[in-house]
Formats: structure tokens, C-alpha cells, sequence
């Protein structure tokens, strides 16, 4: 067998090598190696393609034939087996045999040539040997593909793909670089909280500061009363004054409670509603799971809670800005899997909630710290997996593990939440 020539396909593109065959009517073997993707070849006769054989697993013509319903597995296997033994080409003893018409046989051996195409001129890096002459396993087969017309047409499908990519490369950027220079709407905090986290901030607070400024608000202290009174706080008696529902529930445990009313309510214009609920119920039950795990591991039951309440709230704001934007839903996602967690710690951040809730919110979808664990951070951890998986069964073991908890404490705190949750939602 000699080689004609040897060719990077940085140097000569296939599409040129295939034209030039092509155009001087060669009968020739093309075998390309692509790097880290194994190779392929293509058969010419008088330059029209003959067949083609791809190393890769489904690029192969019987594969194809499969799928495509044309013949049945064992069917290919079969022709396979008897062709070889015959001497004739595969694409031969199909049409001979009756097993498919050389019209059908070519629509699929097309669809196949024009996929290997395009898997090369997608690859960056390869080579092409092009040798003589042409086995006799090839010769004399039905099909005989125009190269000029098929490559044009893979050209045309690589370029179309190539234009769709670009164009939702563009969109993505676009989209980063609005959040990276800020430019996107903060969900708005009621004013309401801001006073009240700016009063906590201050250490001569005393509850009475708290109480007269709760007492502006009459639809907040009926549900915080409400609340104070549910059985998830359940203490002994009533609790009718905002006086009483501090004292018994403590400053810290009443900010929480009126950030879980007011984020619940937040409302935007720029995402579905479906998908805002979705994200605050998520919150408000990453709140009540967290806040129970951390009681059982020591950890600050109300810090917990307030970074369960605030965890994925950067969601809001990538969808809002997105949604000037045509991206695939699937784009969207991976956006907002890893953008939500520093977009969220910005929010809490404008928000003045203190650094150590920003930290929980930045970090609460690492797990490496050096090889430290942030128990705070792993016990959030916990609570998202199992409110995201919607079960115990969602938890990772070793991470439960690195705070001493046992699956069994996670299974009995996990309905609570719920009850907690749904009692909350209802009142
Ligand atoms: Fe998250």
C-alpha cells in the first residue's frame, strides 16, 4: 500500500483534502486520527465515497442501520459474519441479499458520513494519511456518495451548529459580565428588616427598641404572634403581646422569623412565579432543617436558620437578568448551579447581614477547606441535601459523618421541618 501523502489537518483542512481527491477522481483510502478521539476512514472510488469505518463505538454503518430500525442487530451481525466470508463488500451482500435497498441503504450510510464529517471539522487536532489503493473488502459496493454534495451539506450543519454555540456563548457572557459588574436589581428588602438588622447590629438594642419597632407594622405582628404560637415554638400559655413573643422567642429568634414572613413575600416581576416559590420554599425548609440539625450538634440554631432562609437567593437574581437573555434551559441551569452561591453572599452583603452568614452563603456548595470542615457549613449543607433531594435518602454519609450525625437524627428532624414548614405556610 503506498501513501500518496500525509497531511495536519491544521495545515490542510479535511474539507480541502476530500474536494482535491474529489476533483482529481482518485480511488484512495483517507485515514484520519483525531487527537483523543480516536480516528476513522473513508473509502473513494473516482472520488465519490464508498464507505467509511469509524473506530467509535455507534459511528459504525451497521450501528447506524440498527438504530435507524432499517435491519435488526442480529440481522448486521449476520451480514457481517457472511460478507467476510464471501470476500464481498458488507454494503454489497445487503443489497444483494435483499436485507435493505441500496436507495434506503445510502439514505442511512449519508446520514453516517455526514456525522464522522462533522466530528472532524469539530476536532482540533488531527491528522490524514491518504494511501492506494483501495482494499477489496470495498470494491464493488452499491453506494457511491457525491463528495462535493455531502460535504457541502456537513459544512452547512457544522456551521449552523457553530452559529447556535456562538450565539449562547455570547449570551452567557453577557449575562456574567452584568453580574460580575453588578448591574441587576437586588430582591428589595422591606424596610422593615433593614431597620431591624441595623438595630440588632447595635449592642445597646434593648427588646423594647425591637418591640416599638415591630409595633409600626400590624399585618407583622399578627404573624409573628401567629407564629409564636405555633407548635414549632409552642412554649406554655399564649402569647398575645410582641412584648411577650420577644421575651419568650429572644431578639435573635424574632429577626429570623420576620426575615422567613418577608423573604417568603418577595415578589418579582422578572420570574416565573412557579419557579420564585419554588426557590422560597426551598429557603424557608433549608431554614426549619437546619435550625433543628444545629440544635442537635451544638451549633447556632438561629445562625443556621437565618443561612437556611438566605442560601440560594442569588437564584432570583440570575434568573432576573437572564431572562433578557435567549439561553437553553440547560445553560441556565449550569448558570445558576455556579453562580448562586457568591451572587447570594453579595445579596446579604447589601443586605447588612453579618459576615458570617455571607461566608455560609458563599461557600455552601464547597466541601474542601483545606481539609478543615466548616462545621456550620457542612451541617447546611446536610439540610439543602436533603430539602433538594426531598428525603434523608438525598444525604451524603460522609458529610454527615464530619459533623457526627447519624442518618437516624437526620430522619427524625426531617418531618418536623416539614410540619414546621406547612404550619408556617398555612398561618
Ligand atoms: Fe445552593
Amino acid at each position: 500500500m503506498g501513501v500518496l501523502f500525509q497531511v495536519d489537518l491544521s495545515f490542510m483542512p479535511l474539507h480541502d483534502i476530500l474536494q482535491w481527491i474529489d476533483m482529481n477522481r482518485l480511488s484512495c483510502v483517507a485515514t484520519i486520527t483525531l487527537e483523543g478521539e480516536g480516528g476513522m476512514t473513508f473509502y473513494l472510488e473516482t472520488g465519490k465515497i464508498i464507505f467509511a469505518a469509524s473506530q467509535k463505538k455507534g459511528n459504525r454503518l451497521g450501528e447506524f442501520l440498527v438504530k435507524e430500525g432499517a435491519l435488526g442487530e442480529m440481522q448486521v451481525i449476520q451480514a457481517l459474519t457472511a460478507s467476510r466470508s464471501a470476500g464481498i463488500s458488507f454494503t454489497r451482500y445487503l443489497v444483494e441479499n435483499g436485507l435493505i435497498s441500496g436507495r434506503a441503504l445510502s439514505e442511512v450510510f449519508t446520514q453516517l458520513v455526514e456525522k464522522l464529517l462533522i466530528e472532524v471539522f469539530s476536532c482540533k487536532h488531527g491528522s490524514v494519511s491518504v494511501t492506494s489503493p483501495l482494499p477489496d473488502s470495498v470494491l464493488n459496493g452499491p453506494i457511491h456518495l457525491e463528495t462535493g454534495r455531502i460535504l457541502f451539506d456537513a459544512v452547512r450543519v457544522f456551521d449552523e451548529m457553530n452559529r447556535d454555540s456562538l450565539e449562547r456563548d455570547a449570551a452567557i457572557e453577557a449575562i456574567n459580565q452584568r453580574l460580575y459588574k453588578e448591574e441587576f436589581q437586588l430582591p428589595v428588602l422591606p424596610g422593615m428588616l433593614m431597620q431591624l438588622i441595623s438595630l440588632m447590629e447595635d449592642e445597646k438594642t434593648t427588646f423594647q427598641d425591637m418591640a416599638k419597632l415591630i409595633m409600626t407594622d400590624q399585618v407583622l405582628i399578627s404573624r409573628i404572634l401567629k407564629i409564636a404560637n405555633s407548635p414549632f415554638y409552642g412554649g406554655s400559655g399564649q402569647v398575645d403581646s410582641i412584648h411577650f413573643a420577644i421575651v419568650r422567642l429572644g431578639m435573635r429568634e424574632i429577626m429570623n422569623i420576620v426575615t422567613g414572613i418577608q423573604i417568603n413575600s418577595l415578589q418579582s416581576s422578572d420570574i416565573p412565579q412557579e419557579r420564585l416559590q419554588v426557590i422560597l420554599d426551598d429557603a424557608l425548609k433549608t431554614a426549619f432543617v437546619a435550625s433543628g440539625l444545629a440544635r442537635r450538634c451544638r451549633l447556632d440554631p438561629e445562625e443556621a436558620f437565618l443561612g437556611g432562609l438566605l442560601l440560594d437567593l442569588g437564584k432570583t437574581v440570575i434568573l432576573s437578568v437572564a431572562k433578557d437573555f435567549h439561553i437553553e434551559p440547560s445553560f441556565l441551569e449550569d448558570l445558576l448551579a455556579t453562580r448562586h452561591a457568591e451572587i447570594g453572599a453579595l445579596i446579604a452583603k447589601k443586605w447588612n447581614y453579618p459576615e458570617s452568614i455571607q461566608n455560609l452563603i458563599r461557600y455552601h456548595h464547597n466541601r474542601n477547606f483545606g481539609g478543615m470542615v466548616n462545621r456550620m457549613i457542612a451541617l447546611i449543607q446536610v439540610a439543602d441535601q436533603v430539602v433538594q433531594a426531598g428525603s434523608e435518602k438525598g444525604v451524603d454519609h460522609e458529610l454527615l459523618g464530619s459533623i457526627d450525625l447519624s442518618l437516624d437524627t437526620v430522619m427524625e428532624i426531617y418531618p418536623k421541618a416539614m410540619d414546621s414548614f406547612y404550619q408556617i405556610k398555612s398561618l
